[in-house]
């Protein structure tokens, strides 16, 4: 085996292939795989070899449509991009149930981003204080150039402050700036406007004279959004919630969702799954319209515990007549630059949800985690989960094992309803396969 990567980028996309079939466990018959999904509908391997390095081929995850969600009275069919079974059925259900009971509200709080440009300066903290109307105004006009753009399509740099954070740690302050980024989600604006703060800041002569001087540490944009907010809720008479599960009353269970959603504000554990849940819907629009997962997960977790303690994301009022649950979180998503303009299938799914504004988006994304998580839990207190799992399971094992269909009839009705697990299909499958 060669240990040598050097060169490994200079190498076009079958000498990779060739290379690590040469060095790994990976045989020479699978080498074709990785043309598979390569051309895009005609277009070539540039369309996706461009986006990263050292590119082999593409990673197929299935998509499906949650087809009727209904938000603000506005109907939206929304894809989800998933590899978890159950996920599109679970939405569609909720999102089917919610449209007949008025559908989602959701209300756009405020979309503003934060970054920080870290840096320590070694004088008296009084006097930067004193210094600091006067630089912040120098700040925003080294900025004004690049802000031109973004203040004609209604954002830019709405504020820029200095935090003193020499208590916490020696000569150490921050040029916390806030954005309004528009229908993007602004990350590269971000970056270039506080390198070019920092550069500025580095040079200014009422700071940098005699023994004080600035030394930047780095600049970078915050992922934690806790203003960039999103409100979503679903709402009912509770007489009227009997329909997902006719065993109880309305208020029975209400009662007992209610129960659910006070344990995840509890208990650390459940808060996980809970929210866990929430971004099943969340995070398949996010991947559907080639947002930043992880940087939206990021600050999501870290909003479920801005209190002090991890909790849930999600909050019922319960009344003798009034079910009503909301879902509140930080949603910095974009819809114009990022991947959004290369991306075929990205704006394949723009347009099917009627190309939403990043506002609609936001709209969209908190209504598909809501649906997913009401599902969840009205599942829990119910049924529990491994039944609608089940279908979806036993699909898989199906595949996997590679069956026919004629077979797959007869599995599928004899497993109706009952625990699936990979053996018991095998032992199945060898039972009839002996009496045939
Ligand atoms: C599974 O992907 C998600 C759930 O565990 C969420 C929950 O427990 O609320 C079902």
């Amino acid at each position: 085996m060669t240990t040598q990567f050097a060169g490994f980028s200079q190498l076009d996309r079958l000498q990779r292939i060739n290379y690590i079939i040469e060095n790994s466990a990976l045989t020479d018959d699978k080498k074709g795989s990785f043309d598979d999904y390569v051309a895009y509908e005609g277009e070539q391997q540039g369309l996706f070899s461009d986006m990263i390095e050292n590119y082999i081929g593409n990673f197929p995850i299935p998509m499906g449509i949650v087809p009727h969600i209904l938000i603000n009275g506005e109907s939206f069919m929304v894809p989800f991009v998933t590899e978890e079974s159950s996920v599109v059925a679970a939405a569609s259900k909720a999102a089917k149930y919610w449209a007949t009971r008025g559908g989602f509200g959701a209300v756009v709080e405020s979309m503003t981003k934060k970054g920080q440009v870290h840096f320590t300066w070694n004088g008296n903290p009084d006097k930067i204080q004193e210094l600091i109307p006067g630089i912040i105004q120098k700040l925003f006009l080294s900025t004004s150039e690049l802000t031109e753009k973004m203040k004609q399509r209604g954002g830019g740099i709405t504020e820029i402050q200095l935090l003193d954070k020499t208590s916490e740690l020696p000569d150490y302050y921050q040029i916390d700036v806030s954005f309004e980024t528009a229908d993007a989600m602004g990350a590269n604006f971000i970056n270039s406007c506080l390198e070019t703060i920092a550069a500025v800041l580095q040079q200014l002569p009422e700071l940098n004279s005699g023994e004080n001087s600035i030394e930047i540490i780095m600049s970078i944009l915050s992922n934690y959004t806790p203003d960039c907010i999103v409100r979503c809720s679903v709402e009912c008479p509770v007489k009227n919630l009997t329909e997902w599960y006719t065993d109880l009353t309305g208020y029975a269970f209400a009662t007992k969702f209610k129960q659910a959603v006070d344990i995840a504000n509890l208990d650390l554990s459940r808060a996980v799954t809970h929210n866990k849940g929430i971004m099943n819907g969340v995070d398949a629009v996010l991947l559907a319209t080639g947002n930043d997962w992880r940087a939206i997960a990021a600050s999501v977790h870290a909003y479920a515990s801005k209190d002090g303690r991890y909790k849930s994301l999600t909050t019922l009022q319960l009344t003798e007549e009034t079910f009503r649950y909301e879902l509140k979180l930080p949603l910095a998503v974009g819809t114009v630059g990022g991947i959004t303009l290369i991306h075929p299938v990205v704006q394949k799914n723009q347009a099917i949800m009627n190309n939403p504004d990043v506002r609609k988006l936001m709209m969209i994304a908190a209504a598909s985690g809501l649906a997913n998580n009401f599902s969840a839990i009205a599942s829990l207190i119910t049924t529990g989960i491994q039944e609608g799992h089940m279908k979806m399971h036993l699909s898989n094992i199906l595949n996997q094992l590679k069956i026919n269909q004629a077979e797959r009839e007869i599995i599928v009705n004899h497993f109706n309803g009952s625990t699936v697990s990979f053996t018991a299909v095998e032992d199945f499958i060898s039972k009839i396969r002996e009496d045939q």
